[in-house]
Parts: structure tokens; C-alpha cells; sequence
């Protein structure tokens, strides 16, 4: 088999027992990371480990709700006593949807990147040995909408926590850099996962994503897992403290 783009090294994923937390993980596995796989769902996260067990890598998981800062310092010294560092932490937890108020969005998508920035990077500067950090942010942090819902977008919440996500993206980007730890975000279009299951429900919406989506249709999890791959991984060794869109083209429009 040929060596694997994460071969040696260990990765920490939030919220990886749906979506895109699910497809990096898997692609991680694959690729040869020894890959933690938490989520504030405990079972879905263990199952996201026996996958890639299953198929010949190496994962293990716990429950860790990321808008506890002490669940976070939990998940990444939960890395080191598996596997001794934390090359790799993708802070991908997230969430959104009229369902939450602006304080669960908030500390979910915000707070919770932050703590991962914050206690992830700490740990890479002491290991010394560099490291990727790449957070979930949306295109939605880098523009506003009009939804056929009525005014606020996607939320308020979820429209600010995201450029949040970015402007932590640019910050820790810059404290990390002398130490060759690079923090990037990725900001994904309409992807098919549970969490616009409730955007689907309704056929006006889901024409509205996709008729909105110049490529004319929605993004797979996989197609965001390939990207967060590039940028955990030796292929973006330069590239740090940005973004990078991934939306069939939503926001050139
Ligand atoms: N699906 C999209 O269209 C889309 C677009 C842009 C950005 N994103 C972002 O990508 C990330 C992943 O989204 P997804 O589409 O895979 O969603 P998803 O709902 O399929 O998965 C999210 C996962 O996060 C977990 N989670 C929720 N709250 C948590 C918490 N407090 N602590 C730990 N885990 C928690 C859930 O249990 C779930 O397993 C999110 O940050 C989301 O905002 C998604």
C-alpha cells in the first residue's frame, strides 16, 4: 500500500461522529493518521472509530462537548496518552438552525474553536514540532443572505459566529507561525450532511440552495474532508492564517 499523506502523525477531530466531521476523520484514517474521533454524541463517535479500525487504520474516541473548555483540554491530552502528541486538531463542531438560540450558537461555533485554537496550539508550541490546526468556519462568515425564510440569513448567530471563526483563523494563524503550526479555516457552501436536514424538508428551500449554487448542486462531505486533508497535511506547507471557500461558486455570484 503507498504511504498515506498523514503517515505518523495524530489528529484530533470535533464533531466527528456526522457530516464532515465523519469524512474527515475517515479520510484522515486513511491516510494514516491515528485519529481521535470525539463528538458530543458518544455512540456516533465510536462507530466513526470502528470504521476506520475496520478498515486497517487506527482511531479512538471519546465524548467531548467543545463549548466546555475543560471537555477540550480533556480531548487533546486524551491524544497525548494514546499516542504521546497532537500533530493535527480539526475544530469542526458545529451548529445552526432556527432550533438554537444565539447563545448555543455562539458557544458551539465560536467559543469551541477557540478553546481548540487555543489549547491546540499550546500543546504544538511545547511539542515543538509544528502542527495544522484547521477550523470549520462557512461561507456564510464571509457574506450575508436572503433566504426565502425572511430576514437574519442563515441566523444571526451562525453568520457571526462563523467570520469569528475566521478572525480566530487569522490570529492563532499569526501566534503559531514562528513555530511552524498553521492554522487555516475552511469555509464550505451547501453540503449535504444532517445539518441542513431541515433546509431539505422543505423543496423551497432546497431549490434555493441549489438553483443559488452555480455549479447547480450541493457539495458532498467527502469534497470538504479532501480539502481539510490538503491543509492538515505537508501538500499546503506554506499556507497558513487564511481561508479557503469551497461553495460551487455561491459567493461569486
Ligand atoms: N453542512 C453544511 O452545509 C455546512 C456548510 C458550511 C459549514 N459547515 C460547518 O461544518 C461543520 C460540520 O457540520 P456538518 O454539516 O458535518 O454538521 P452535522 O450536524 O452533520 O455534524 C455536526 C457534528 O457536531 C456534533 N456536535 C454538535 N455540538 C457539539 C458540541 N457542543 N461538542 C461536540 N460535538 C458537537 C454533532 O453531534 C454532530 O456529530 C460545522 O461547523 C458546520 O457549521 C457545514
Amino acid at each position: 500500500m503507498a504511504e498515506g499523506r498523514l503517515e505518523g502523525k495524530t489528529a484530533l477531530v470535533t464533531g466527528a461522529g456526522s457530516g464532515i466531521g465523519k469524512a474527515v476523520s475517515t479520510v484522515f484514517g486513511r491516510e494514516g493518521a491515528r485519529v481521535m474521533a470525539s463528538d458530543i454524541n458518544e455512540e456516533a463517535a465510536g462507530a466513526v472509530a470502528s470504521q476506520i479500525e475496520d478498515a486497517g487504520g487506527e482511531a479512538r474516541s471519546l465524548r467531548t462537548d467543545t463549548t466546555s473548555e475543560e471537555d477540550v483540554q480533556g480531548a487533546l491530552q486524551a491524544v497525548v496518552d494514546a499516542w504521546g502528541k497532537v500533530d493535527i486538531v480539526v475544530n469542526n463542531a458545529g451548529i445552526g438552525g432556527p432550533q438554537y438560540t444565539w447563545e448555543q450558537v455562539i458557544a458551539v461555533n465560536e467559543n469551541g474553536v477557540y478553546y481548540g485554537c487555543l489549547h491546540g496550539l499550546a500543546q504544538m508550541i511545547k511539542q515543538g514540532e509544528g502542527g495544522a490546526i484547521v477550523n470549520l468556519s462557512s461561507m456564510m462568515g464571509v457574506t450575508g443572505t436572503t433566504t426565502p425564510a425572511g430576514p437574519g440569513g442563515v441566523g444571526y448567530a451562525y453568520h457571526a459566529s462563523k467570520a469569528a471563526v475566521i478572525g480566530l483563523t487569522r490570529q492563532f494563524g499569526l501566534d503559531g507561525a514562528p513555530h511552524n503550526v498553521r492554522v487555516n479555516a475552511l469555509c464550505p457552501g451547501w453540503i449535504d450532511t444532517p445539518l441542513i436536514a431541515l433546509a431539505k424538508m422543505s423543496e423551497e428551500l432546497t431549490n434555493w440552495m441549489v438553483d443559488g449554487t452555480p455549479m447547480g448542486r450541493l457539495g458532498g462531505a467527502d469534497e470538504i474532508a479532501k480539502a481539510a486533508l490538503f491543509l492538515a497535511s505537508e501538500d499546503s506547507s506554506f499556507v497558513t492564517a487564511t481561508h479557503l471557500v469551497i461553495d460551487g461558486g455561491w459567493t461569486a455570484r
